[in-house]
């Protein structure tokens, strides 16, 4: 008896994993930004405002990271490209910046 063939399940899964890549790969996304802000700044950053616990002193609120204050993209992207503070292991890829940003920039709208 001849075994039914796997292929077509194969190709699906292929496609699947294309299209699954593709959007992890896609825009900017400041919902993504927020919870990797969440996650990984909000142990001393203020991140939201609904957020509890405490933060750090000397560790700027998000929503102070305006451009009028200074921080352009060019600015928040560069300081976020090496870690700082003892945030070490925790340096966000560039999509994950740029998520970043977008979240930041969606507090000051
Ligand atoms: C372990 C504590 C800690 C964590 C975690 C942390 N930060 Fe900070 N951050 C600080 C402190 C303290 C400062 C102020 C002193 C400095 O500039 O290093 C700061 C400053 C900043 C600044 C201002 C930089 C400037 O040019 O003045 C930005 C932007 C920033 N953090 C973003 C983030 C983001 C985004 C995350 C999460 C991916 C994060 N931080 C995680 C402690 C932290």
């Amino acid at each position: 008896m001849r075994q039914p063939s796997l292929r077509p399940f194969v190709l699906a899964a292929i496609l699947v994993a294309i299209a699954t890549t593709a959007q992890a790969q896609g825009l900017i996304d400041p919902k993504r930004g927020e919870e990797i802000a969440r996650a990984w700044c909000a142990n001393c950053h203020l991140v939201s405002a609904d957020q509890g616990g405490t933060v750090a002193a000397d560790a700027p609120a998000f929503t102070a990271l305006t451009l009028e204050a200074g921080y352009s993209d060019e600015r928040l992207r560069g300081f976020l490209s090496v870690p700082h503070g003892p945030m070490e292991g925790l340096t966000p890829d560039n999509r994950q910046i740029g998520d970043l940003i977008a979240y930041i920039r969606s507090l000051q709208e």
